[in-house]
């Protein structure tokens, strides 16, 4: 398939190219580069044996978006692009409404008169918001308790796509709700390289190893868990990668949602310990106060993609840290 990637030089964005570049696709990548360099292309090539044609552009500039589409028959998007600082959305909630929103309908206007009729979009399990289970199932009510602008940009997005499947029969959409992603690819070319001031905890992890923050501050360790800190589904991005690729083969008409993690919860803690077994140095770490918005416990059931779509995660938390360091160590060689 030719599939047009948007937010293609990202972190999850890049992984993915470079899984669907194996597989045999033929891959385009369209971002601002707001928070990814171009010179991740290299490094998707070095990986994947073929460079992606990249276009620079906003999904915002639906002229440009258009005419993209215009020139290039593609047969799927796999839409990225958006912002996802959940702190920064709470400060330019205009911001994140436009960009993630509004880029989106530019994308689907584009699609729509380009008679590209199929789209996988990047959700989140964020838009479960809270739920007396903390097994988060794909038929649960979304919306409900979403605790900021980011988390309810991802909420629209999907009702939006419902709609406009609803009004286009023909169109093939595919939702993918995210658990946790983290690590690197195991080359350590790609990884999670945000611009700026890291929010998620395997960026700050790795920060704190290589010395850009002091500690860890641990948010919170009265919570509702078995050692006080919060339980989180982290899923390795490879993992979550070719969840995409297995996601192409079930693409039919209408709206079809799948839950993208490994159904095990793990907690900050041992997240820790076990950066700490495969670095073999301690992290320096401090118990903090909680943070706004968090929950205690959730994770994927991934029942239905594993019955689907055939897939589910292979790849362990062992393997997440040792990933990770040897991307940390390339990047500190930089
Ligand atoms: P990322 O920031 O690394 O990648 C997103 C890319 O989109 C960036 O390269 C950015 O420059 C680009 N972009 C943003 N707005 C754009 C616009 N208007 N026009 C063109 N390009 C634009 O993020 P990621 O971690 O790779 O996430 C990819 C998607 O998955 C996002 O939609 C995100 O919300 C979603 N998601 C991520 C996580 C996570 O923890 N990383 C979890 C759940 C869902
Ligand atoms: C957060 C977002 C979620 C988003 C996801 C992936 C919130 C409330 N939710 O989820 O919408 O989809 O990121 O981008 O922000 N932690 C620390 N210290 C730190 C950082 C994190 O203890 O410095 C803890 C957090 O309290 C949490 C766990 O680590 O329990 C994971 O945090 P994080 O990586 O930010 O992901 P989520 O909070 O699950």
């Amino acid at each position: 398939m030719r599939i047009l990637l948007t937010g293609g030089t990202g972190y999850i964005g890049s992984h993915t190219a470079v899984e669907l570049i194996k597989q045999g696709h033929e891959v385009e990548i369209v971002d601002n580069l707001r928070n990814s360099k171009a010179s991740v292309l290299d490094r998707i090539e070095q990986i994947a044996g073929k460079k992606p044609k990249f276009y620079q552009a906003d999904l915002l500039d639906t002229e440009k978006i258009n005419q993209i589409f215009a020139e290039t028959q593609f047969d799927l998007v796999i839409h990225f692009a958006g912002l996802k600082a959940v702190g920064e959305s709470v400060e330019i909630p205009l911001e994140y409404y436009k960009n993630n929103i509004g880029g989106t309908i530019s994308l689907l206007e584009a699609m729509r008169a380009n008679n590209c009729k199929r789209i996988i979009f990047s959700s989140s399990a964020t838009v479960y918001g809270i739920q007396e289970s903390p097994e988060y199932v794909e038929t649960m009510q979304t919306g409900p308790g979403i605790s900021n602008p980011y988390g309810r940009t991802k909420y629209m997005i999907e009702e939006i796509l419902k709609d406009f499947a609803v009004a286009n029969p023909d169109f093939e959409v595919t939702i993918l709700r995210y658990f946790n992603p983290v690590g690197a690819h195991p080359s350590g070319l790609i990884g999670d390289d945000p611009n700026g001031r890291p929010n998620n905890l395997m960026p700050i992890i790795m920060h704190v190893a290589s010395g850009k923050i002091p500690y860890l501050s641990i948010f919170g360790d009265d919570y509702n868990t078995p050692d006080g800190t919060c339980i989180r589904d982290y899923i390795h991005v490879v993992d979550l990668a070719k969840g995409h690729v297995a996601a192409i083969k079930t693409l039919k008409p209408g709206v079809s949602i799948y839950n993208l993690g490994s159904g095990k919860g793990v907690s900050v803690k041992e997240m820790v310990a076990a950066f700490e077994k495969a670095s073999g140095k301690p992290l320096p770490q401090q118990i903090a106060g909680r943070r706004a918005g968090d929950l205690d416990e959730f994770y994927a059931n991934p029942a239905k993609a594993k019955a689907e779509l055939d897939w589910q995660t292979e790849l362990t938390i062992d393997d997440i840290m040792v990933d990770t360091l040897n991307y940390l160590k390339r990047e500190n060689q930089q």
